[in-house]
């Protein structure tokens, strides 16, 4: 079942998601919607809070980008309860992030190029790696919303208030993008 894509102004965005327990209802079914919808939207991740739930489940597909990237080919996997461990502040990338909550705003954002996650997979399997390049800038992507945290917090001040007006729109549901979403009334 596709869901609708909660966008900037739904307060879920902004909460701090919790861990989850192997017992959380049907969360393999919260799953398969998940990675539905982010189909649907020909997105590259998708954090459980733009589906409107506070908890700590993303789904990440790098395969469409398997072209220009083929490391990514058949890249598709779910974190449950990610957290990052570790900045490596050594080197910092900067480069143009977009955001399902955030249809038609593209900027730059600054991240280290590394970091150290741990999570569990579908089976609830612990994991801590090291992960670079692009994977990593997603997964910090999608684990700050997690944090109740978008891109666009991350912004220079001045790229900030240039798109002032385009959030303003969006807060007021002032705009068209072709997924379904959830505007906050
Ligand atoms: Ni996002």
């Amino acid at each position: 079942m596709i869901l609708p894509i909660y966008t900037f102004g739904q307060p879920v965005l902004r909460q701090v998601a919790e861990d989850i327990t192997p017992d959380y209802p049907d969360l393999k079914e919260l799953v398969a919607n998940m990675y539905e919808t982010l189909d649907a939207s020909e997105g590259i991740g998708l954090a459980a809070p733009q589906v409107g739930l506070p908890i700590r489940v993303v789904v990440i597909n790098l395969d469409l980008l398997s072209d220009d990237l083929p490391e990514y080919k058949g890249y598709v996997h779910t974190f449950i309860n990610p957290h990052i461990l570790e900045y490596d502040n050594a080197k910092m990338e900067s480069m143009e992030e977009g955001c399902l909550s955030l249809p038609g705003i593209h900027e730059p954002v600054r991240r280290p190029t590394r970091i150290r996650v741990s999570y569990m997979d579908e089976d609830f399997q612990p994991h801590e790696e090291w992960v670079e390049g692009y994977l990593a800038r997603v997964m910090q992507h999608e684990f700050d919303h997690l944090e109740g945290k978008m891109f666009i917090d991350r912004l220079a001040m001045l790229r900030k208030q240039m798109i002032r007006g385009k959030l303003s729109d969006l807060q007021r549901g002032k705009f068209r993008c072709d997924y379904k979403v959830k505007v906050k009334r």
